[in-house]
């Protein structure tokens, strides 16, 4: 089959190659991925950032396909369903895992860093981890599913967002970006969204503004309460301007650091502002679940698609100053 692969880190190692198609156990999965999301993880794996231990490695967290084969002891699924796959490895052992916080499993770790990833033909995962979808549902939004609408859902009901709560979302064109706008919108949340891109507005944010103007946008659209939550994963760049739009009790939210992870925290603001700062990854099965129920009612923006050969060029277009939208590899 053909796959992207890398035997050391480096975007200028992640060559297209042709591998054999991997065999399955008895409680596995065997995908024929057909689109796969573009992530920052991805880049981060594939430059080395994110060590991985299998070589050679391929990488690719976020992917939709059918099903080619099921593993003998696999009963609720069958060869052609099409499948979102849940981006985590874990053991439903621990005691997280008991919890069903599978993201944190102490054994787990996620698809594409901790074992093969979806930059490829086909794939093999647990059965557990594999989520039938409707007939009418796009590739594109099936591929958002496992990272960024997951995540962006568990960051959101982490901060118990709801009803009329006054809700910043940070790079709201990005991948989590739109989906964490589109969720808000259907908690009931009051969105003001800091974008470059004013289409974010037909994702449901109320207003668009950018960090400079952000203060005055969220003190007047609050009168000077200013905001309930802050979804800011953007790091060093944005997190002191982000804590100054959080108002009394308000709460930020973070699940990444894109420009930077290093940034200075006035304590002096947090125990007198009442502040809680929510540190969140990926999301649960369950909530993978309540986003499978909501799929007809989400939309997402595509930028460009390109196909598994071209894969280094789709990360390396994750950063590109014109992206406007999401990045997906078309596989099969
Ligand atoms: N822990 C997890 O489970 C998890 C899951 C997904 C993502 N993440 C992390 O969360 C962060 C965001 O991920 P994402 O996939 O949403 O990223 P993304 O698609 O690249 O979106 C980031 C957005 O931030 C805005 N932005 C403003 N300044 C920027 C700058 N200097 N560089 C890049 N973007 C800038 C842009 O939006 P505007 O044009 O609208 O301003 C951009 O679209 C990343 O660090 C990622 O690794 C973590
Ligand atoms: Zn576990």
């Amino acid at each position: 089959m053909n796959a992207v692969a890398f035997n050391e880190p480096g975007l200028e190692n992640l060559n297209f190659v042709n591998v054999p198609v991997p065999e399955i156990g008895s409680n596995d999965v065997l995908v024929r991925v057909v689109l796969a999301g573009i992530n920052p993880i991805d880049y981060f794996i594939v430059k080395g950032l994110r060590p991985v231990t299998i070589f050679p490695h391929i990488p690719g967290s976020e992917f939709a396909g059918i099903v080619e084969e099921v593993g003998e002891n696999v009963k609720n699924l069958k060869k052609s369903d099409r499948v979102i796959v849940y981006p985590r490895i874990f053991d439903g052992e621990c005691d997280f895992c008991l919890e069903g916080k599978e993201m944190l499993c102490r054994s787990g770790g996620l698809i594409g860093q901790v074992s093969q990833g979806g930059f490829a033909e086909y794939t093999v995962v647990p059965s557990k981890n594999v989520f039938k979808i409707g007939d009418n549902i796009s590739w594109e939004i099936a591929a958002s599913v496992p990272i960024a609408a997951l995540t962006a859902y568990h960051a959101l009901k982490e901060a118990n967002v709801g009803f009329n709560h006054l809700t910043v979302v940070v790079g709201a064109s990005g991948n989590t970006g739109m989906f964490a706008v589109q969720f808000a919108k259907m908690m009931g949340a009051k969105i003001i969204a800091i974008s470059r891109k004013n289409w974010v507005k037909d994702f449901g944010a109320d207003y668009v503004t950018d960090m400079e103007r952000a203060y005055d946008v969220v003190r007047n659209v609050s009168g000077g309460k200013m905001a309930d939550v802050v979804l800011d994963s953007l790091g060093s760049e944005t997190f002191a301007k982000s804590l100054e739009l959080v108002g009394l009790n308000g709460k930020i939210v973070i699940f990444g650091a894109l420009t930077g992870g290093e940034a200075t925290v006035p304590l002096f603001k947090v125990y007198s502002k009442h502040l809680s700062i929510v540190g969140t990854t990926g999301g649960t099965r369950k909530e993978m679940m309540e986003i499978i129920a909501k799929l007809d009612r989400l939309k997402v923006k595509v930028w460009k698609k390109f196909g598994l050969n071209e894969a280094r060029k789709g990360l390396e277009e994750l950063f590109s100053p014109q992206r406007d939208g999401r990045i997906f590899l078309e596989i099969n």
